[in-house]
């Protein structure tokens, strides 16, 4: 891809050793852009980057997103920068609980001084990461963008920085704000009690452990795989058009599939995967519901399709099944070393 000035398009990517935020670097990379990545470990792993580590085209900077002037120094060592994907950001929304000011500070006054920094230094696109969080708990269903407003009842400091980053974000001239809903997909790292349902999913049903379901399983969430998340970075940013005719989207976006999913229902299926894989049925182990549980969480997808022309190409079936391969072929192997998963 060639910017006007036939030189290779220059993105920054934010949180680029994230889960997300490796598998937007690959993309980008593998459409000829030249990429900044910037990460300091707070969540993100350096493994995550092995894969593109060495690409000539990519460029690595253990920063933090808090240090000021961070986006002029990175735009002074390379002038082709125009567009600027901010994921990375304080991303747990118990720790978001323990640290409201850290978090306000990180997800909120962050992002609205790279923002700022990149409106000064003329980038055509700021792309943020927003968040279902930002709904609170909202009970029309499906959630429509215009239903996050300053009322709303966010249910952790997560949510309040991540609404009051997209809020801004999307009144600017260059900014998109994308509300991603619950994404999965390889590399998300399951070793939490709080790392996203689906990666705990595969992680136990490969081993053999019961899945544990909070509540009553009933609860619903609209699952989004990442590599459809990655497209949605993509044509935000206007770079699925090779050179000048590139638009970035403006404004705030729900990304999601706008089908709601219970966790019963998508336990089974990965109890069904995760037996063709290894021949080993696991069981479901019901816990006490969360505390802050929401119930149900489902978007209403269309604005941005509409906006872009961009829809989920990979059915939750699919994605869960490349999401199991992937544990299986990779993190499974140090896993069943150990004789107590001794499976095969
Ligand atoms: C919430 C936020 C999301 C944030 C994420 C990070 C909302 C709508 N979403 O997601 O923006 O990025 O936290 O933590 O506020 N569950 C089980 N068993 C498990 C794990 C989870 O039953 O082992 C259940 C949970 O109780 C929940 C559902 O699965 O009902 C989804 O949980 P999770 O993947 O943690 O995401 P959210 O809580 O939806």
């Amino acid at each position: 891809m060639r910017s006007e000035e036939g030189g290779l398009a220059g993105c920054v990517v934010t949180g680029a050793a994230g889960f997300v935020g490796s598998h937007l670097v690959e993309r980008l990379l593998s459409l000829g852009c030249l990429v900044v990545g910037v990460d300091n470990f707070f969540s993100g792993h350096r493994e995550n980057m092995d894969a593109f580590a060495e690409h000539p085209a990519f460029r690595f900077y253990e920063r933090s997103i808090s240090e000021k002037g961070l986006l002029r120094e990175l735009k002074g060592w390379h002038p082709g920068l125009t567009v600027c994907f901010h994921l990375a950001a304080i991303v747990s929304v118990p720790y978001s609980v323990d640290h409201p000011e850290e978090t306000l500070h990180m997800n909120h006054k962050c992002t609205h001084q790279l923002l700022a920094e990149a409106e000064e230094l003329g980038f055509d696109g700021f792309v943020f990461a927003g968040s279902a969080a930002e709904y609170g708990e909202d009970e029309r269903l499906p959630l429509f963008e215009e239903y996050a407003t300053s009322q709303t009842h966010h249910l952790s400091p997560y949510g309040r920085a991540k609404y009051l980053a997209s809020r801004q974000v999307g009144k600017s001239p260059i900014g998109a704000a994308l509300r991603f809903f619950n994404i999965y997909g390889p590399r998300q790292d399951p070793s939490s009690q709080y790392s996203g349902v689906i990666s705990r999913f595969a992680d136990m049903a490969l081993v053999g452990k019961p899945l544990t379901i909070f509540g009553d399983g009933l609860q619903s969430r609209d699952f989004i795989y990442v590599a459809d998340v990655v497209e949605a970075y993509i044509r935000a940013g206007g770079l699925q058009n090779s050179g000048s005719g590139r638009v970035p989207a403006r404004g705030v976006y729900n990304i999601a599939t706008g089908t709601g999913t219970t966790i019963l229902e998508l336990a089974r299926v990965i109890q069904d995967l995760s037996c063709a894989l290894t021949g080993h049925a696991s069981s479901l182990s019901f816990q006490p519901q969360r505390q802050g549980d929401i119930r149900h969480s489902v978007a209403a997808p269309h604005a941005f399709q509409k906006a872009v022309g961009w829809t989920p190409a990979v059915s939750l079936r699919k994605g869960l099944t490349l999401t199991l391969r992937w544990a299986f072929d990779n993190t499974l192997g140090s896993v069943c070393r150990h004789e107590e998963f001794n499976l095969f």
